[in-house]
């Protein structure tokens, strides 16, 4: 059953929007899926009204915070808190092992936010490491070769 993921992009310098842009050439290319990006500097609580599939795609900063452009949105959600049950996501984060302590918490942040809501992940939450050998976009392509199945599960055993 074919669907659109909507990629919601929180980044800083860039990284997380290339691997989103990424990301969203492979899924139409390589499944029946649409996919669609969105940068989460002009979203709300909303967006999860639109049909589909999520997928964060977000790095860290700060100390263990969600980049500024994703700051307002996921007060947003959090101040709204509305039922997400019937939403599934996954999580791609970027991060660095440089700081060991608050490895990757933007992707941990919004998978508690939207777990805590009701939503469902589809499949492991990806972690980058910057200070590891692979490049995010490619990190993110073999990641997606493993999630996009687990996708097509969960929306057959949805339907
Ligand atoms: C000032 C600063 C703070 C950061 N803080 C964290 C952090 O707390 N945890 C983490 O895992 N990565 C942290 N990072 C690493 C970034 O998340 C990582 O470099 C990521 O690939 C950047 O992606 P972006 O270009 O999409 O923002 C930090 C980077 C900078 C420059």
């Amino acid at each position: 059953m074919a669907t659109t993921i909507h990629v919601l992009v929180g980044t800083m310098s860039g990284s997380a929007e290339i691997v989103a842009e990424d990301l969203c050439a492979a899924i139409t290319a390589d499944s029946d899926h649409q996919a669609e990006m969105l940068l989460m500097d002009d979203l709300d609580e909303s967006v999860f009204e639109r049909d589909g599939v999520f997928l964060i795609c977000t790095s860290t900063y700060g100390q263990g915070e969600v980049p500024d452009n994703a700051v307002d949105f996921f007060k947003a959600v959090e101040a709204a808190k509305p039922d997400l049950s019937h939403i599934r996501y996954g999580v791609f984060g970027l991060g660095d092992m440089a700081y060991a302590d608050t490895f990757n918490f933007g992707g941990k942040r919004f998978d508690d936010l939207l777990s805590s809501l009701g939503a469902k992940r589809i499949g492991v939450r990806a972690q980058h490491d910057a200070s590891g050998p692979d490049a995010p976009e490619e990190a993110a392509l073999l990641w997606l070769k493993d999630w996009l199945p687990q996708v097509d599960a969960a929306l057959r055993d949805a339907a």
